[in-house]
């Protein structure tokens, strides 16, 4: 949930960390500080704040060529000075950052007795439990405590005697390690890495790295391993905005692009013949899917909703039962599971804990779990038995956008391999559909075309308290992900149903103070959908609806109508995605909202 940056080498050690912390405040940002080696000794600037506001307290021109640095999302002890990172220990000798949670860092405190600790943060015990046993060889006092620690670490550690070396080391929070030519940059994610190179290690639970000013040395149960490198595809320029005023506008255009091309790295369509379907990281065999008794998506948040449409996919294609459920909520009670259920978990950054904590459950179970990730080298991709990489591009902004409909997109794809694979669907309609899927990055890209017609409908509804997003079919979980992104980014309250739950209690919210927004395209439910809306015109609420291109009639009823290129089947639910993310950004962005880092809020929630 925070974020770590360090850096050794040639070059303004200081300067690197700063602005490696700033591309990971979306992870964490209510406090912030740095470490650096200066006139022989270490010295130690935090603050309650941004990066920005770090800034303000260093002072000028500062030479270093080792430094670390925290951006903090408070777990233990509330967002101040004194909680904020790095953490030394009591003599100065050590001095860290970390990212995670120490469970048993109490009885660790406990042992040591009567230790100053200027903290309430679980980090400072490592400090002086690392100093408790340091004699000048760093990385033995590292390697000797880690045991002791339950939890999870991502730990960046210099001491006062050694300018030269900085120790880092994982358990359960992700580390990534760029090796430039003349430096060692440390990183929670590749963002910050990449300005210096895109070589990059990710460590692996129980791995520590020593960081020199030569290179780096990756060591495993006290033994040195191969460093496993990494080429990382994303430039530095596009983990920046692009232009844009916001990251999660800049996603919200990335989208047609990056479908288009994730459905190009996937199918390949023969002018003659089947399709091809490029499974590459599901190295599992037919045979395997053949045997699928039940497929459970597992995620939270926006990911959630994507499983939610996955589901729809896989039993109309695949033709194998399928449950979308919160990863929480399948890891804490007692899933019937066997080797027959096949567990998919979605996760954009691939480090969501409940996620990760549902990946392990289902694979102490004898379940194979795939996933559907966009981070490269995330903990969720490396403890899966089949990846699938959306490649979708850093996100930044901490409302997922791109990532939801790359989700999607994945998906389908995976869903069309099963189908392909046992025979639930012939050639004619796996080309029908592929060619679906490569008409939705244009169907977006046209949506995106009325983005100015979107902001006039959004403005009308700036100082709404409250909102109420409808669909049935697969408009449900786009209405979850409508309310999700609204309240998420602009604070006002907002709700997602199924529309056919109305009449069950949410019709008693309904009066000219409660809008509401339906998914109202033409399909089987849509004569249910128009008696909705009826019913809540009815009762003086304002209607916003979402149509297809040819509803010549929807505009007499709802007083706005967005109207999508809406073609049959289910990609319709990636094209509805776009006015939603829309309305939302317009909304929040004129209600003066951060829209990129909203309050509370970290891009990714790596405790529980
Ligand atoms: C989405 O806009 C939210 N930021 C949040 O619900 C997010 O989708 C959820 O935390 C899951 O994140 P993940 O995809 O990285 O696992």
């Amino acid at each position: 949930m925070c974020g770590i940056v360090g850096f050794i080498g040639k070059g303004n050690a200081v300067a690197a960390v700063l602005d490696g912390l700033e591309t990971l405040e979306y992870r964490g940002y209510d406090s912030a500080g740095t470490a650096f080696f200066s006139n022989g000794g270490i010295e130690v600037v935090k603050t309650k704040g941004r990066v920005a506001d770090l800034r303000e307290k260093l002072p000028e021109g500062i030479s270093s060529e080792l430094a670390i640095g925290h951006t903090r999302w408070a777990t233990h002890g509330a967002p101040n000075d004194v909680n904020a990172h790095p953490h030394a220990s009591a003599d100065g000798s050590i001095v860290l950052v970390h990212n995670g949670i120490i469970d048993n860092f109490a009885e660790l405190r406990l042992s040591l007795g009567d230790c100053k600790f200027k903290s309430e943060t679980d980090s400072e015990v490592v400090a002086h439990l690392i100093a408790s046993v340091y004699t000048g060889n760093l990385l033995a006092a590292v390697e000797a405590v880690l045991p002791r620690l339950d939890g999870t670490y991502a730990l960046c550690v210099m001491s006062k005697d050694n300018p030269e070396r900085m120790v880092c080391a994982r358990k359960g929070s992700p580390l990534a390690i760029g090796v430039a030519d003349e430096a060692i940059v440390v990183g929670s994610d590749a963002v910050p890495i990449l300005p210096h190179t895109n070589k990059v290690v990710f460590l692996d639970d129980g791995q520590v790295a020593v960081c020199d000013k030569t290179g780096l040395t990756v060591r495993e149960n006290g033994k040195v391993i191969e460093n496993n490198i990494t080429e990382i595809d994303w430039s530095a320029e596009a983990a920046q905005k692009g232009g844009y005023k916001h990251f999660m506008l800049k996603e919200i255009y990335e989208q047609p692009q990056g479908l288009t091309d994730l459905v190009h790295q996937r199918i390949l369509l023969p002018k003659n013949g089947e399709p091809v379907l490029n499974m590459s990281g599901i190295d599992i065999d037919d045979e395997y899917f053949r045997g699928v008794s039940r497929i459970v998506l597992v995620a939270q948040g926006t990911a959630y909703h994507a499983g939610m449409v996955g589901r729809n996919l896989i039993e109309r294609t695949a033709v194998i039962p399928s449950y979308a459920e919160y990863a929480a909520d399948f890891h804490y009670r007692d899933p019937i599971l066997d080797p027959s259920v096949l567990v998919i978990a979605i996760t954009q950054s691939g480090e969501t804990m409940d996620t990760l904590q549902a990946v392990r459950s289902a694979r102490e179970k004898g379940c194979k779990v795939i996933s559907v990730v966009n981070t490269v080298g995330s903990t969720i991709a490396r403890e899966s038995d089949g990846v699938f990489y959306m490649h979708c591009g850093p996100e930044i902004g901490v409302a997922s956008t791109k990532a939801f409909t790359a989700m999607i997109a994945s998906l389908y794809i995976l869903s069309l391999h099963m189908a392909q694979v046992r025979g639930t669907i012939d050639e004619h309609e796996l080309r029908r559909r592929s060619q679906d899927l490569l008409q939705v990055g244009p169907r977006v890209e046209a949506v995106l075309a009325t983005a100015n017609y979107i902001r006039q409908i959004a403005m009308r509804y700036v100082n709404a308290g409250n909102f109420l997003f409808l669909g049935r079919g697969t408009g449900w979980p786009l209405a979850m992900e409508g309310a999700l992104k609204l309240k998420e980014v602009s604070y006002i309250h907002a709700e997602g149903y199924d529309a056919a739950e109305m009449k069950h209690g949410p019709i008693a919210l309904i009066d000219e103070n409660m809008p509401c927004l339906f998914i109202a395209l033409k399909g089987r439910r849509y004569d249910k959908v128009i008696s909705n809306i009826q019913e809540v015109k009815a009762r003086g609420g304002k209607v916003i609806a979402i149509a297809s291109h040819d509803d010549d009639a929807i505009h007499e009823l709802a007083d706005d109508v967005i109207y999508i290129r809406a073609e049959s089947g289910i990609m319709n639910s990636i094209v509805c995605a776009v006015p939603l993310q829309l309305l939302a950004y317009y909304i929040a962005d004129t209600r003066g909202c951060d829209v990129d880092k909203p309050k509370n809020l970290a891009k990714s929630v790596t405790v529980e």
